[in-house]
């Protein structure tokens, strides 16, 4: 290849990286180079329809083998791209990648979309045929494969990933057990009382759920695990163990190159990196906070991958970067419909709208009386009007929004700063 942009990684960013740049009317090459031997396709369904049986792999698929060759993309499966150098003279953003099979590429523009690895258990026994992670096509293969009658299945991380397997598994009828290490489910992203709502559903459904739980070790025999040694002394029995505890963004081009990382490859609101002829986005990436003052985040999903993916197109391209759109993601537990829209670090109250254990309610979280942002449990009206809220910065008052007999789309209201156009 010479010249052209490079993006390294070919997942939901990347892709959307080259598309973006070719609907902008970009007319030079475009290179995206991935590491797995599958061309793009869509990770959230991995953990629900594909592993439940619902769908297969080859419908995950983001785009038909001919979409690639029509817009002139340079589709590179099955290339690890170990190193990456730019060039110190000539064009700046300019430069040369190597992958593991000797393979270079040359660049004038470089963009990062190298995602998350999964975070791994430094345990004796880690390495025990039977202990899996859940990220990829091949690891969702290896775990369905393994979800058989009579298996008995521990997760490991009470998590997103952790708890949509988990309910999978029960829902065909295996023997699950969730050991989280934390004193509440799905800490990283939700309020206690939501953390809480999930436990005793899980529960109810069969599950047990074990919190403030750590793992010292897993035992096997012939080279296959058995059990799964706890932090107590306890061994729980286990013929399948997933370890859902989190992911760690893949730094290491972005090191080669001193960008500047912390705890991801930091990007400013165009996806510009320390160096600004670099880009980044997706889950490798840590960006500005939306509300000022609230630091830097890190979004692992697949809005914020198109999303930032598409601004980081318009950056490379000197165009102008719309406005950030408002966060959102999904977390599907078997028929736990649970949609986020904002972002609730950093909040000082919240409501919550209808009873937990009715499996329907929501739970608005406010910032000095602002409305930040929603989790929303079987409760799609709620997430719609209040990622409708966030999206126009209608105001939506916490006092009124308790009262689940009247539907938030009707108490939401214009600002009363807000300047009319008219
Ligand atoms: N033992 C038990 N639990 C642990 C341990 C441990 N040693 N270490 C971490 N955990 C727990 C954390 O407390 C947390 O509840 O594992 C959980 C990990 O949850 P997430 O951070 O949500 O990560 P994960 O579930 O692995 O999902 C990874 O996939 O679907 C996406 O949005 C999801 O981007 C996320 C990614």
């Amino acid at each position: 290849m010479t010249g052209g942009t490079l993006i390294v990684g070919a997942s939901q960013a990347g892709l959307q990286l080259a598309a973006s740049l070719r609907q902008f009317g970009d007319t030079e090459p475009i290179t995206l180079v991935g590491e797995e031997i599958h061309p793009p396709y869509q990770r959230p369904p991995l953990s629900k329809e594909f592993l439940s049986g619902k769908t297969d792999l080859e419908s995950l698929t983001l785009r038909a083998p001919s979409y690639y060759a029509d817009a002139g993309i340079a589709l590179v499966s099955g290339e690890r791209v170990t190193e990456v150098a730019l060039s110190s003279a000539g064009r700046q953003g300019s430069g040369v990648a190597g992958a593991a099979s000797g393979r270079t590429f040359a660049f004038d523009r470089l963009a990062l979309t190298v995602g998350a690895a999964p975070r791994r258990l430094d345990v004796p026994g880690a390495d025990l045929d039977g202990i899996c992670c859940l990220r990829d096509r091949d690891d969702a293969a290896y775990l369905r494969e393994r979800l058989v009658p009579g298996a008995r299945v521990v997760v490991v991380g009470g998590g997103f990933i952790g708890l949509e397997a988990a309910a999978v598994a029960r829902a065909l009828g295996m023997e699950v057990t969730v050991v989280e290490a934390a004193d509440r489910l799905i800490s990283r992203a939700v309020a206690p009382v939501v953390s809480e709502f999930y436990r005793r559903a899980h529960l109810r459904r069969g599950t047990r759920v074990l919190l403030s739980t750590g793992v010292s070790g897993f035992e096997g025999a012939e080279g296959r695990v058995r059990a799964v040694r706890l932090t107590d002394g306890t061994a729980l029995l286990a013929d399948i163990v997933l370890v859902g505890v989190g992911v760690l963004p893949r730094t290491e081009l972005a090191e080669q190159l001193g960008l500047a990382c912390d705890r991801g490859i930091i990007v400013d609101a165009q996806a510009r990196t320390s160096d600004p002829h670099v880009h980044a986005a997706g889950d490798c990436t840590v960006q500005p906070h939306p509300v000022p003052g609230l630091g830097a985040v890190r979004l692992e999903s697949v809005q914020n991958a198109v999303a930032q993916a598409t601004a980081a197109a318009a950056s490379l391209l000197g165009r102008p970067v719309g406005a950030r759109p408002v966060p959102w993601f999904w977390s599907y537990q078997g028929d736990l419909k649970l949609q986020i829209a904002g972002l609730s670090a950093g909040h000082d109250e919240y409501v919550v709208r209808g009873e937990p254990d009715s499996e329907r309610f929501s739970v608005l979280y406010y910032r000095r009386g602002e409305l930040l942002a929603i989790d929303a449990v079987n409760s799609p009206a709620d997430y719609m009007a209040v990622r409708k809220a966030l999206t126009v910065g209608a105001v939506l008052p916490a006092s009124a929004a308790a009262d689940s007999g009247t539907l938030l789309k009707t108490l939401l209201a214009a600002r009363p700063d807000a300047v009319s156009s008219s």
